[in-house]
Order: C-alpha cells, then structure tokens, then sequence
C-alpha cells in the first residue's frame, strides 16, 4: 500500500487522531458493525498518517492485500467530511477514464477542476498497473494542481 498525504493542518492531525478512535475496538464502527475488529495494522496507519501531518511529510506505508488500507482511507474520508471538508473517493481506473473521455470531446480541463477542487482526493488503487503516457500525463496534471492546494491520499 503506499499512501501519500500533503498539506498540513491542525484539523487534519485531529483527523487522523479522530480515525484511530472510529476504528479502535470501542469506536462507531464497531458498534455499528458485529464483523469489525481492530487490527492493529489499520491503528498503526492512521497513527502514521497522524505523524506525517506532524511533521509535514509525505508518507508511503505499506500492507498487503485485505490488511483494510482501504478501510482507513475512507475512514479518514469520513472524518474529513465530519469536519465540513470536501472529500472525494474513486478509484484511480475510473478517474484516469473521465479524464481520457475528456480528451475526446474537449471537456479535459472542466473535468480535471473536479478532482483538483476537493480538499482531499482519495485515489483508491492505484498503480495497479503501468500507465499509458496520457495517462501518466493526466495524474502529473492533476498532482501538480493538486499541490498546496489539498490532501491527496493514493493508495
Ligand atoms: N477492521 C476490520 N474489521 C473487519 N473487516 C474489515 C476491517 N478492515 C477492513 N475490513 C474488510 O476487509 C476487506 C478488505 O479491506 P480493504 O479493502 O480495506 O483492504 P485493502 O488493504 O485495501 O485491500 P487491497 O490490497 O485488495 O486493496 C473489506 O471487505 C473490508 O470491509
Ligand atoms: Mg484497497
């Protein structure tokens, strides 16, 4: 798993903090859900998380397949949008197909301002596989604009 978080705030370390507790054995989530268990893999990247946005680094964790990366990524999504932020999730293939069909018919620009505009963007698997050059160009477009000005998670 690699994830990659900028922009460093207060809220945003509260966050983190706010998703540990969400996903610890006492939280909303495993009140709500018989089949949640804490793992401490999913404690220890948000504790992560929570670290980088300390100390204004990105962050590339790593977990295998199934340990929940995705879990805590919408978990942090959640927080995000508790806290009155405007988050998106999609999966990377799904993005980098609006942006491609924006290519074809003209819209590129106005459809890249969707993804650049969230205050966090969660690009859930990505870099599943290698990427065409368009579509290599599309994500160094939309980091780029992305930079300084939200959070990005990719993972
Ligand atoms: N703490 C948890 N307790 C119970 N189930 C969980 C927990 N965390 C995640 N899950 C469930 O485990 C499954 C795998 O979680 P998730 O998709 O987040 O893993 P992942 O690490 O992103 O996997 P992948 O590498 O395939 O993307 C999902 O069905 C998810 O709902
Ligand atoms: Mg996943």
């Amino acid at each position: 798993m690699t994830a990659v978080v900028d922009t460093a705030t207060q809220q945003a370390r509260a966050l983190a903090r706010a998703t540990a507790e969400a996903l610890s054995a006492h939280g909303p989530v495993a009140a709500q859900d018989p089949a949640f268990i804490e793992r401490d893999a999913q404690q220890a990247m948000a504790a992560a998380v929570a670290q980088a946005i300390e100390r204004r680094e990105p962050l590339v964790a790593e977990a295998g397949t199934g340990v929940g990366k995705t879990f805590v990524a919408q978990a942090l999504g959640v927080q995000a949008c508790r806290a009155g932020r405007r988050v998106l999730f999609t999966k990377t293939s799904a993005l980098l197909a609006d942006l491609a069909g924006g290519r074809a018919d003209a819209t590129w620009q106005g459809r890249l301002r969707r993804y650049v505009g969230p205050d966090l963007l969660i690009l859930d698997d990505f870099a599943l596989r290698e990427y065409t050059a368009p579509q290599a160009e599309d994500l160094y477009e939309l980091v780029s604009r992305r930079y300084r000005h939200g959070s990005t998670i990719v993972e």
